[in-house]
């Protein structure tokens, strides 16, 4: 058996019986045209999302918590990055930092939901930097804790700063240019915020735990 496809089945097996494991593995492998004897390690990260919905279809509820610490652990050990950062100028560049997210999530064994979450944030704050500040990055990385993982999305820009911030978070604000939710609506996303902004530019910092 190809040695990354060992190893996650034995991650599996820990938590569900062996025929269920190799179904698993066998069934999302299949699903996605992959063949195990040629799966590089990037197609395997593309399976973590299906993977992981498994467990929490197949595992019982009491040990799935260890087994997607476990699970999430696999991938992290074995991924190249843990952070990325995107220059943003232009509209093009708002999407480069999506898919850069979302590679990462992946990486991370997220799962869809956590993804979406990230994906979402960053999407919103780079078109905010395009639109508003001209330019600036986007930094997206894990954060490892004992007891949880999250994801990290710093935003930097020099911009003109936002000098109405709190009409905007307390949601009485009448945008001209879109409908004045996206910082709002990534505060929402969050499990944690915190904006700093001043005449010399805006940072902003979303955490998404895993
Ligand atoms: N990085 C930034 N630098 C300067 N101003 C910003 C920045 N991000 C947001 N703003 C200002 O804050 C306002 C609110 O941003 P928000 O993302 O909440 O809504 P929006 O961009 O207007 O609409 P949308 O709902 O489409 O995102 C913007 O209209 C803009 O004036
Ligand atoms: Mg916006």
């Amino acid at each position: 058996m190809n040695k990354d496809v060992e190893a996650i089945t034995a991650v599996l097996e820990r938590y569900m019986s062996r025929v269920n494991a190799r179904g698993l593995v066998a069934r999302v492998l299949q699903e996605r045209g992959l063949s195990e004897a040629t799966l590089t390690r990037e197609e395997l990260v593309k399976c973590s999302p299906a993977l992981r919905r498994g467990i929490e279809l197949f595992v019982a509820p009491r040990m799935q918590h260890d087994a997607l610490e476990r699970f999430k652990e696999f991938f992290r050990s074995r991924s190249d990055s843990s952070s990325c950062r995107i220059d943003l100028k232009r509209e093009a560049d708002i999407s480069a930092a999506r898919s850069e997210a979302r590679r990462l999530c992946e990486n991370a064994g997220a799962s869809a939901f956590s993804m979406q979450k990230v994906t979402t944030i960053v999407s919103e704050l780079a078109r905010n930097i395009v639109l508003y500040a001209q330019q600036g990055s986007i930094e997206v990385g894990f954060v490892n804790q004992s007891r949880s993982s999250q994801i990290v999305v710093t935003a930097i820009d020099n911009g003109p700063g936002i000098p109405n911030l709190d009409q905007i978070m307390g949601g009485r604000y009448q945008s001209r240019t879109g409908l004045g939710k996206g910082l709002l609506g990534t505060k929402r996303l969050a499990d944690r915020f915190q904006i700093t902004t001043g005449a010399r530019g805006t940072s902003i910092v979303a955490e998404v735990v895993l």
